[in-house]
């Protein structure tokens, strides 16, 4: 579905990405793990048309992406929830959901996925009057998600959804996103979460220093030393 060959992306002189590949199957969950400052976010933006690449390509459903602008890439079934939720705070938790299906090809069907985004998510049916910054930091994960699937994705992918969340709420958060995929969605997750991460998961990706330093099925890498040692602290 996705593949993304040979990208450098730098920011000025810096670069933060190096040769990265990447390929996503139709209909799995794939994850993208890495410390801090590994590069995973500026993968994802590279991805969503954020920041470009100076060299390399990315296609999606066989077609070029590398270069589009972001919009362009929503349109084309694209939808990423970023790192830290960045909601419109001041604006209502319905307000909120809209703007997630402002592209032409979902505008009109948007009362429809308003109502599938309720079912899934119950709470904003109820919040749907409340600004976004009342709501707790679960409620506002929840919205973050729920914008994203207002575009009515094919991938989703998904910056850290987790982050400075009680555990209570960390595996809610991965009961939704395991959800998603029943429902067809393809994922690419971030995660710091990296044990409960590549329980959910099909597929890894290991970037250390803007280089992919490790891939495999998940099963394989929960059982790799490096891994073990490096992520999961045994
Ligand atoms: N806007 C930016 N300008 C300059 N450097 C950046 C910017 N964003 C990220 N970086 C740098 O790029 C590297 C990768 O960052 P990032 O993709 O955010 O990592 P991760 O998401 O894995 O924590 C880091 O060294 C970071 O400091
Ligand atoms: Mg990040």
């Amino acid at each position: 579905m996705l593949e993304v060959n040979n990208i450098n992306t730098f920011y000025g002189r810096i670069q933060a990405l190096w040769d990265v590949c990447l390929k996503i199957e139709e209909g799995e969950i794939a994850a993208l793990i890495g410390a801090n400052g590994a590069g995973k976010s500026t993968l994802l933006n590279t991805i969503s048309g954020v920041i470009h690449p100076t060299s390399g390509s990315i296609t999606f459903l066989g077609q070029r992406i590398d270069g589009l602008p972001p919009h362009s890439i929503v349109e084309l079934g694209i939808s990423h929830i970023p790192e830290g939720r960045k909601l419109f705070t001041d604006m209502s938790v319905r307000e909120n959901l809209e703007m997630g299906a402002y592209s032409s090809r979902v505008w009109k069907q948007k009362q429809e996925t308003l109502e599938q985004v309720y079912q899934l998510f119950p709470v904003l049916k109820e919040r749907a009057k409340q600004l976004a910054r009342t709501l707790s930091g679960g409620e506002q994960q929840m919205v973050a998600m729920g914008r994203g699937l207002m575009s009515r994705p094919k991938l989703c992918i998904i910056d850290e959804p987790s982050n400075g969340l009680a555990p209570k709420l960390v595996t809610e958060v991965f009961e939704k996103i395991k959800s998603l995929r029943e429902q067809g969605i393809t994922i690419l997750l971030i995660e710091q979460n990296v044990r409960h991460t590549l329980e959910i998961a099909d597929h890894a990706c290991v970037l250390e220093n803007g280089r992919i330093a490790l891939e495999g099925d998940c099963d394989e890498l929960l059982k790799s030393d490096h891994i073990r040692k490096a992520y999961l602290g045994l």
